[in-house]
């Protein structure tokens, strides 16, 4: 982004060192000797620095008006220009330089001089006409001495760590000053007052800190062609006054705060070429004037609160080649008229908003589109005819556009030059043809209707997403060409079937696979070994049988591994333990047998380790200390943040309802929220033995499913200790002697099942034991206390009456809060909607918890959703029925 922002602020300062280099070349030519003390100046300048790449190897020579960077008058023979190459240098500014009392252009941009302040002696170069001191690693201030350089024409201290420039305070009177360039430096507080640099024509303030409103005085610099405030914390008004601006051509005030409606007064700014106001909270309606910007080429006004109409007379930009209201509020139209002139648009994007995109079938555009996004518009129903006519689009985004027909034939040869096409969430059908020769890198079909066979990728795709459509048959397909870049494919929620290919080897740069929730059959490909970049890998809810192949143990980076809900058969492999990446571990619902391997104690990262609804047997190996990240409490943000780009949204998965997670937000967030999610499952398979006494380690656990096994002896004493814990299952086990006391402890539980033990003893007391349905304790014929019925012991001491009178007011209590049955149906449609489980469970429970555990993300107003406990909240509801 800053790089963007630099290059689209260069052309007009390349304009000025074009002109100026033409200068010096015609200069160097003829022989001038160099002034010996200018040359003594020039080497102790260059002595300051470490040239660790030779770029003043040319310093050498007696002639110094030959030196690289050096240019003399051709009348005196004095040095009148420095101009380093300074991306290599680093070192200190020697003052040396103050004896080039003829230098004029002075350009030191990207030496490193190590973070020091902007030293104060060149504010005594006073002939200096251009000072450009961009990347150069000063800090600090801006020297009020630099107010003396009263012949400045330019001063350019972009993209420094610059803190504050007094400009206005100090006396600054840059009369002469035409560019000053402060942008990308950590300025803050309000903006500089330069109404005495009148005649200044570009002023370059982007990317600082900038905070407060923009002054009116901006619009009494008369000259000014370029303003750029893009990139601060400005709010309040864009200045009514901006019209008097009327030789600006660049008003760009994007990534701001700035409130009220775009000012009528704009369209008197008839040479503007750009105006960018995106990335504000404007509100208020587009200006009907718009259309009298004549030279305008790009309009942003996109990620705003814009309402009403798109104004007709934007038909008449003739000039305009970028055109970005996405992300308004914008309603009703958008027709022919609306682009009647605008024969030289290239990109238009019209996304997110209420607009209804109402064109003729027959419409022929005036323009030829390299970028086009309709995304979220009302396009449909049925598939827009005059796409076809632009032959040139790189860039095609339909997504969520209302279409609701078969994909015309001529989609996919409509351009060659089609690189990124997004469909997905239309109601689009038909089949996909042979797409091998298409030029299309990135393709989003997902949530259509597409049906068929998987097409042949196009031969450069890395990403290819046809996850929830209607896709059938095998994809053996996917072999019969190379695919070198292919480094995402998603295909899951089809009906696919088949064998999943062994051809694996031929994609060397294959991140993530999904094929879940089909019905393929057969063996795990071994050839999936040779993908030795595989991060991702979902397989769940397919036939597949057989063993986890053996050479998957090549795949060093793999972070997540969901085969669960398949047919898979072995034991778990011994070689697990040396994925030591895995932070996701879901063999849930499969044959396996055997005993839970001491390997995976290496698994020092997993976060989520599921071995549930197997056969396995034997003891649960003691070293769940070894988990560093379920041990720590810490949120880690350690899954990657494609993570979130590769489950499915939307999907409740019919065969097999696991790893299906919801997804809100943007990419970033994903991070924060998976992180949360520290879970280990083994219920529903026949471990015996007791309790490991290192689970008491796993201080980060959100949630612990042991249920259905055959366990015995104690719970572990110190269980307190996992002090995360939403969910706590140990039901139908043979678990022996008293419920912990610690287990009260745990603040957070929001679901606890005890039953079907041996456990006996009474419950202690506590407000969160007590808080629980009796259920969760049932077929515990040595259980009693609150909430089941009060011991035997209790009843021969006086204080029985007591008791049961505080029984009987908890009663009344539990009936004013939730009851667990009540609490559990709450959670499961929350579920549906909106967050994890577990979470809105406790919730409802513990209000101050919430606050404090979950505080970002409910500010976030993002969640993400684990089907996981669905099984186990199902279970309870009916037993509670
Ligand atoms: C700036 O200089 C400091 C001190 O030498 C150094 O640590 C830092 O890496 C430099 N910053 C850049 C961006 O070069
Ligand atoms: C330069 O500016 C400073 C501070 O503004 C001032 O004190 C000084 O007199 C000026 N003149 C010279 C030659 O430095
Ligand atoms: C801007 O200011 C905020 C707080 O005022 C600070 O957190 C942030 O780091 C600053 N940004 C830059 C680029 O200096
Ligand atoms: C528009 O942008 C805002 C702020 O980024 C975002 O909250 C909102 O969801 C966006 N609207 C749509 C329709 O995407
Ligand atoms: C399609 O456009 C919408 C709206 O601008 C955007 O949110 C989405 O990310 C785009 N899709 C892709 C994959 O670029
Ligand atoms: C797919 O198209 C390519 C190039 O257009 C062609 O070589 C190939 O034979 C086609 N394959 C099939 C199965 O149609
Ligand atoms: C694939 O990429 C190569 C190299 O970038 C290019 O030469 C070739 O034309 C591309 N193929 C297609 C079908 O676009
Ligand atoms: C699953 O695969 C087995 C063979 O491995 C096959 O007999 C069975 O019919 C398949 N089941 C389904 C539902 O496809
Ligand atoms: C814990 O992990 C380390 C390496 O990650 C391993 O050497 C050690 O044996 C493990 N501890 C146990 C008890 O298995
Ligand atoms: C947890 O976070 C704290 C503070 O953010 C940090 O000091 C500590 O090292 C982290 N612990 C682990 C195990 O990551």
């Amino acid at each position: 982004m800053v790089s963007d922002k630099i290059t689209a602020i260069k052309p007009l300062l390349v304009l000025v060192l074009v002109l100026l280099f033409c200068v010096f070349v015609s200069g160097s030519d003829a022989q001038v000797r160099c002034v010996e003390s200018e040359r003594e100046a020039l080497l102790s300048f260059k002595n300051g620095l470490v040239d660790d790449y030779g770029s003043l190897s040319s310093w050498r020579r007696d002639e110094c008006c030959e030196w690289h960077g050096v240019e003399c008058s051709i009348a005196t023979g004095h040095v009148v220009a420095l101009q380093l190459d300074g991306a290599n240098l680093r070192g200190k500014i020697g003052s040396s330089l103050l004896e080039l009392h003829h230098l004029t252009y002075l350009d030191l941009s990207w030496i490193d001089f190590g973070g020091i302040p902007i030293p104060r002696f060149i504010g005594s170069m006073k002939q200096l006409r251009h000072l450009h001191l961009s990347t150069c690693n000063f800090s600090r201030t801006v020297p009020p001495q630099l107010g003396n350089l009263t012949n400045l024409r330019s001063l350019d201290l972009s993209a420094n760590s610059l803190t504050s420039a007094s400009l206005s305070t100090h006396g600054f009177a840059l009369e002469s000053l035409e560019i000053l360039n402060l942008a990308y430096n950590q300025l803050d507080g309000s903006l500089p007052d330069v109404r005495a640099f009148s005649s200044l024509t570009e002023l370059h303030l982007w990317g600082n800190n900038f905070t407060g409103t923009i002054p009116l005085s901006i619009g009494h610099l008369p000259k000014l062609q370029v303003l750029d405030l893009s990139y601060n914390s400005l709010d309040g008004l864009v200045p009514l006054n901006i019209g008097h601006l009327s030789n600006l051509r660049v008003l760009d005030l994007s990534y701001n705060s700035l409130e009220g409606s775009v000012p009528q007064s704009i369209g008197q700014l008839s040479k503007l070429l750009l105006l960018d106001l995106s990335y504000n909270s404007l509100e208020g309606l587009v200006p009907l004037n718009i259309g009298q910007l004549s030279s305008l080429q790009v309009l942003h006004l996109s990620y705003n609160s814009l309402e009403g109409l798109v104004p007709l007379s934007i038909g008449q930009l003739s000039e305009l080649q970028v055109l970005d209201l996405s992300n308004n509020s914008l309603e009703g139209l958008v027709s022919e008229s609306h682009f009647i002139k605008l024969d030289r648009l290239k990109t238009l994007d019209l996304s997110f908003n209420s607009l209804i995109f109402d064109v003729s079938p027959s419409w022929s555009p005036p323009f030829q589109l390299e970028r086009i996004n309709l995304a979220g518009c009302s396009v449909g129903p049925y598939f827009p005819k005059w796409i076809r006519t632009q032959t040139s689009v790189s860039y095609l985004n339909l997504s969520g556009a209302g279409v609701r027909d078969e994909a015309p034939r001529w989609l996919w040869s409509a351009s060659s030059r089609l690189e990124y096409l997004y469909l997905s969430s239309n109601q689009i059908s038909g089949t996909i043809p042979n797409l091998s020769s298409a030029s299309i890198v990135y393709m989003d079909l997902s949530y259509n209707q597409f049906s068929g066979p998987v097409p042949l990728f196009p031969a450069n795709a890395t990403d290819v997403l046809l996850f929830g459509n209607m896709l059938s048959g095998s994809i053996s397909s996917v072999c019969e060409t190379r695919h070198d870049r292919l480094s995402v494919l998603l295909l899951s929620n089809n009906q696919l079937s088949g064998e999943v290919p062994n051809c694996w080897g031929k994609m060397p740069n294959f991140y993530s696979l999904n094929l879940a929730s089909n019905d393929f059959s057969g063996e795990i490909p071994s050839s999936l070994g040779a993908l030795h970049g595989l991060n991702l890998l979902q397989l769940h809810g397919n036939n597949l049988s057989g063993e986890l192949p053996h050479s998957l143990r090549h795949c060093r980076q793999l972070r997540l591994i969901d085969v669960g809900g398949n047919k898979l058969t072995g034991e778990i492999p011994t070689w697990i333990g040396q994925m030591r990446n895995v932070q996701f571990l879901s063999l849930r619902g499969n044959k396996l047998h055997g005993s839970i391997p001491h390997e995976i104690c290496n698994l020092a990262s997993i976060q989520v380790l599921d071995f549930s609804i197997n056969n396995l047997s034997s003891m649960i190996p003691d070293c769940f200390n070894n988990f560093t990240v379920i041990t720590s409490k810490n949120a880690t943000s350690i899954v990657p943040s494609l993570f979130g780009m590769v489950f499915d949204t939307n999907n409740v998965n019919k065969h097999y309802g696991y790893s299906s997670y919801e997804w809100k937000g943007r990419e970033s967030e994903y991070k924060k929220n998976l992180g949360l999610l520290k879970l280990v499952d083994f219920s529903s398979n026949r471990l015996s033995g007791s309790i490991p006494k290192s689970f008491s380690s796993m201080r980060g656990l959100n949630s612990l499913n042991l249920s259905k096994n055959s366990l015995t002896g104690y719970i572990i004493p110190d269980i307190g200790k996992m002090e995360m814990l939403d969910s706590l299952d140990l039901s139908h086990n043979q678990l022996s002697g008293k419920i912990p006391t610690s287990l009260a402890e745990i603040y957070t539980l929001g679901v606890l099942d005890l039953s079907d033990n041996n456990l006996s003893g009474k419950i202690s007391t506590s407000t969160q034991l007590q808080s629980f349905n009796p259920s969760v304790y049932a077929g515990n014929d040595g259980l009693c206390g609150d909430p089941l019925p009060k011991c035997p012991e209790d009843s021969s001491r006086p204080s029985t009456t007591s008791s049961g009178g505080n029984m009987n007011e908890k009663d009344d209590d539990d009936n004013n809060n939730f009851s667990f049955m009540q609490e559990v149906g709450v959670s499961m449609a929350f579920g549906f909607i909106v967050g994890f489980w577990g979470v809105v469970g406790s919730f409802i429970l513990k209000k101050s918890w919430r606050i404090a555990f979950f505080n970002s993300l409910d500010a976030a107003g993002d969640w993400f959703y684990v089907e996981i406990a669905v099984p186990v909240l199902v279970s309870k509801w009916r037993r509670n029925w």
